[in-house]
């Protein structure tokens, strides 16, 4: 049996070591699933986005009021919100074009757009082509993309409120709203699949790794690729 690798006297974490540049290997009994460059930018993404839902929420509704004290007061939540949109936007976009090339949909996966969705919902279905990600997951990635870009040109146009006809900005209004309820609740979903629902998925955006079986359950095609094993020794 090999000894566990040491520097100095620390034993040094293979699966991590391996994460901070590669994705898609095998360590031991893990799988590298978002190297550490993946990582920074999802969290960077996701920071933004909150720092923007709760200096935006505030200015949005009185309801809200309380959460401007986290930015030192409605004054500043107002100063903070357009700048923290911006960089959520950039961020969004690194993350679009980081992500792209593994995001494209197959022609078997179209009808996630209809009745996967609510199989997968109820673990129904046949799951053994799924990729390193499902139809729903790429579904969301798009989803998020737009809607950065919504964000985005809605905020532009209230920023500067007299550059623009009064009907304009009022759609901006309703944009900027719609966009922004309809993605909160897709990040509640999006939490909940991403820790409590399936234990394990976390650890891909902390640790940057999965374990075998859980890339065996939710991502087969995924785990036949990286690791080669079909199957065919199992009963
Ligand atoms: C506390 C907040 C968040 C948690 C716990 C979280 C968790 C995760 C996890 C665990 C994954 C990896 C899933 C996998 O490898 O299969 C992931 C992926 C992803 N996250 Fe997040 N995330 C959060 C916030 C956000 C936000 C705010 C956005 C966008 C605005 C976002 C966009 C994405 C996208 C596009 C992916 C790749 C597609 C997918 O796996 O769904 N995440 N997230």
């Amino acid at each position: 049996m090999s000894a566990t690798p040491t520097v100095g006297h620390r034993p040094v974490d293979l699966a991590v070591v391996a994460a901070r540049d590669r994705e898609n290997v095998i360590v031991g009994n893990e799988i590298v699933r978002h190297r550490r460059a993946s990582r920074l930018i999802h969290w960077s993404v996701s920071l933004t986005f909150f720092v923007c839902l709760f200096s935006g929420m505030p200015i949005w509704s009185p309801i809200f009021g309380w959460m401007a004290a986290f930015f030192g007061g409605l004054s500043a939540a107002r100063v903070v919100h357009p700048w923290a949109g911006i960089a959520f936007f950039l961020f969004s976009a690194v993350m679009f074009f980081h992500w792209l090339g593994e995001m494209r949909f197959l022609p078997s996966e179209r009808d996630w757009l209809g009745p996967k969705a609510l199989e997968y919902m109820r673990y129904e279905g046949d799951d053994s082509e799924v990729g390193k990600y499902n139809g729903g997951q790429k579904l969301f990635f798009f989803a998020t993309a737009l809607g950065a870009l919504g964000l985005l040109l809605s905020g532009l146009l209230m920023w500067w409120p007299s550059a623009f006809p009064r009907v304009v900005l009022q759609l901006s209004y309703l944009i900027h709203d719609v966009a922004f309820i309809a993605f909160a609740i897709a990040i509640v979903f999006h939490i909940y699949l991403g820790t409590a629902a399936e234990p394990g998925t976390f650890g891909a955006m902390t640790r940057g790794t999965v374990t075998r079986g859980w890339a065996r359950l939710h991502h087969p095609k995924w785990y036949r690729d990286v690791s080669g094993d079909d199957g065919s020794r199992r009963g």
